[in-house]
């Protein structure tokens, strides 16, 4: 039996007001299977008597579990792999030439979820590129605290390792422990992971030379893209790049950037900044 309407638009709202995230009717179906166990943990009997007690309560640690359950953070090493090549084959190669006198780099992953985009970048960085003298950084952030920790403490299953992720990245960057696998220190060094709301107010951070924003924006209203990359605009250097997903584009969102194909992905520019 599934949750009643009344109940699911609850949690719609509840998503909705925390994270800008637009949860789409047909969703309902999820929210018995991914909130049976916080039911239990919190002592409910059902699904229904959980949502009963999060409208009832004030906001505590289990509406935060109610809002991660709910979110879809699917990711994986290497994910689409044509953000990578472009950045290895084309973007790397014009930044080490751009910021040769300054010999420094900031990369984000702004929705970064557990963690393997901003790792995948360092192992890209590490692997392909001699950078000796250089200060780079990636910054990876993402709303879930749950999330974060995974990302921060580097732990893989074999199903996560197994996906996108070349061999010999495996063997060279990671350890095995039982059934997990640790990304190595030299590589989680260079990744700073934080919390952040993209829909909220930014704190100063400084500018980037490449934003990822993958797959995020696509679970977010209108006027949330819009004014997300609107702040993208004030934090990516003039002469930065930007990635969306591969089901996402700025159409109707914003035209001060110009799509760059590159193969079968593409990259965005500020427009008026050459190639
Ligand atoms: C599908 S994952 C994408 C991960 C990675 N960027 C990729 O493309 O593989 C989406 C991530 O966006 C995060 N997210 C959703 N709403 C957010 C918001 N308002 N602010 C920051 N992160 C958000 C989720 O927690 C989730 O980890």
């Amino acid at each position: 039996m599934g949750i009643a309407t009344h109940e699911f638009e609850y949690l719609r709202k509840l998503v909705r007001d925390h994270s800008a995230i637009v949860l789409d009717a047909d969703k309902a179906y999820l929210a018995e299977s991914r909130l049976a166990g916080i039911a239990t943990s919190n002592q409910c009997r059902t699904v229904s008597d959980l949502i009963f007690r999060l409208r009832t309560e004030p906001f505590h640690e289990a509406h935060g579990r109610v809002l991660d359950a709910m979110t879809n953070n699917e990711t994986w090493f290497f994910r689409d792999l044509g953000p990578f090549l472009a950045l290895e084959r084309v973007i790397i190669p014009e930044l080490l030439k751009k910021r040769a006198a300054e010999k420094r780099m900031r990369f984000w992953s702004a929705a970064a979820s557990s963690g393997q985009e901003a790792y995948s970048v360092a192992m890209l960085l590490h692997s392909k590129f001699n950078l000796p003298g250089w200060d780079y950084v990636i910054r990876g952030t993402d709303i879930s605290a749950s999330i974060l920790e995974r990302a921060r403490i580097g732990k893989y299953t074999q199903m996560e390792v197994n996906r996108g992720l070349p061999a010999a990245l495996l063997a060279r960057y990671f350890h095995r422990e039982g059934c997990s696998w640790f990304i190595s220190a030299e590589i989680k060094k260079k990744v700073a992971f934080e919390s952040l709301n993209l829909a909220e107010s930014w704190p100063t951070t400084g500018s980037f030379d490449v934003i990822f924003l993958r797959n995020v924006l696509i679970y977010l209203d209108m006027d949330t893209r819009r004014k997300i990359l609107a702040r993208v605009r004030q934090v990516l250097r003039p002469d930065g790049y930007l990635f969306l997903g591969c089901a996402e584009s700025m159409l109707n969102l914003d035209d001060s950037f110009e799509r760059i194909q590159f193969e079968s992905s593409a990259y965005y520019r500020l427009k008026g900044q050459g190639r």
